[in-house]
């Protein structure tokens, strides 16, 4: 997958794009990413890319004509899946990320100041918020989108599975708590049951952890998570009351 970013501040983007799995997903020719910086763009004398808002009002807004000039640029090489970063865009979900992980080509778009002039939404093709919390810059939102959609990718986790293993992927729990060696650390020993071998015990006792986790934590996942009639019986032992 070719990955574009468009964005005022392309050094931000330097250590994660190059670094740990994602470096090595580009060494392996799986990803590629290329950072553009839209104030090159700027037909403007001092090369801005913000002024004020028509209607007034506090803050300053993206304009139109450096992200179109960089869009354009960027697209001459051929299409994409184009997205803005924006907290009033629809909510990033692992479903989400394995939706956007089949295109061969994205071209993200990351916002800063108040907001971007609405001329801007023509040249996007999804909106995309990563939570109910506003961020100084659609940057750290794009690097996060990226990271968690090349997880979907093939090749680019050590392991086939892992990505579907985690959380929020593991029948809609969150994921059993794990250890390793030594087994006794500080005086803090692992659980019996995982040092015995006993594999449908291990099985059982990871599923019992992943339910009493999701019960304390996030307890609005069980509604929809895949739920047997032993997993309900167990979380009601344990306070559970389905809606
Ligand atoms: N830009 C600022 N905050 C954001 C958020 N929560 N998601 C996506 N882009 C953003």
């Amino acid at each position: 997958m070719r990955i574009d970013v468009l964005t005022l501040f392309p050094e931000m983007f330097e250590g994660v794009f190059h670094t740990s799995m994602l470096g090595r997903a580009e060494e392996k020719g799986i990803l590629s990413f290329h950072t553009h910086d839209i104030r090159a763009y700027s037909d403007n004398k001092h090369h801005n890319t913000d002024d004020y808002a028509f209607g007034g009002g506090a803050g300053m807004v993206m304009m139109a004509q450096p992200v179109f000039d960089c869009m354009e640029a960027v697209l001459a090489g051929g299409s994409a899946r184009r997205i803005l970063m924006t907290p009033r865009g629809r909510t990033l979900s692992p479903e989400y990320a394995m939706e956007l992980s089949k295109e061969d080509r994205l071209v993200i778009l990351a916002g800063h100041y108040e907001g971007l002039d609405e001329r801007i939404s023509e040249l996007i093709d999804d909106e995309i918020s990563i939570g109910d919390y506003v961020l100084t810059g659609g940057e750290l939102p794009a690097m996060v989108l990226v990271d968690c959609v090349s997880r979907f990718i093939p090749g680019v986790l050590g392991c086939a599975e892992s990505a579907e293993d985690e959380s929020f992927s593991n029948d809609g729990l969150l994921e059993y708590p794990q250890y390793t060696r030594p087994a006794d650390f500080r005086g803090r020993l692992v659980p019996e049951v995982l040092l015995n071998g006993n594999h449908a015990e291990i099985n059982k006792w990871r599923r019992r952890q992943s339910l009493l986790k999701t019960l304390k934590m996030r307890p609005d996942l069980l509604e929809k998570a895949a739920l047997t009639k032993q997993d309900i019986a167990f979380l009601e032992e344990n306070g559970y009351e389905k809606q």
